[in-house]
């Protein structure tokens, strides 16, 4: 897989950790910024890799900010981009199983390194059963998504 990886300065100080695991267990890292722990704004880095994904460049994301929050906040604003905070081991592959999550965002302030790497690795070993109540859900998120963009959700 190509996974897109993006950072602020808050979750910069584990983004080295991470692509040594992503690229140990075999995946490309598509590196989408930022590169240094200087100050920055975490939208610009949701965006770029979502754009990555949503344009066929990656396959999944994951996103690195000092709780998680804000970065997934910005990243699930992007059509096509399911992505959530998982600082347990269970979210991080059943949100890939059940929810087709294809953006795993965490809080560098939040967990220690081993816990991080650990989810990254539960993260990206997991893929979407395209069971029939997975399919209707995720199906039901994509109507909002689409009604969203076309401006008729609150009609
Ligand atoms: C940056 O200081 C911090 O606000 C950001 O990394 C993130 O935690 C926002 O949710």
């Amino acid at each position: 897989m190509r996974i897109a990886l993006g950072c602020d300065h808050g979750g910069f100080p584990l983004k080295q950790r991470i692509v040594s695991v992503i690229q140990a267990a075999g995946h490309t890292v598509v590196n989408c910024g930022t590169d240094s722990d200087c100050s920055v704004d975490y939208p610009d880095y949701a965006l770029r890799v979502g754009q990555v994904i949503v344009a066929g460049e990656a396959d999944r994301g994951i996103l690195l900010c000092g709780s998680g929050v804000g970065i997934s906040v910005a990243a699930n604003k992007i059509p096509g981009i399911r992505a959530g905070v998982c600082h347990d081991i269970y979210s991080a592959h059943q949100g890939v199983e059940h929810d087709d999550m294809n953006v795993l965002c965490l809080g560098a302030r939040i967990i220690g390194e081993e816990v991080a790497v650990e989810l990254v690795r539960a993260y990206i070993n997991a893929q979407f059963t395209r069971e029939e109540r997975h399919l209707r859900r995720l199906n039901k998120v994509l109507q909002i998504e689409r009604d969203a963009v076309a401006g008729t959700l609150f009609r």
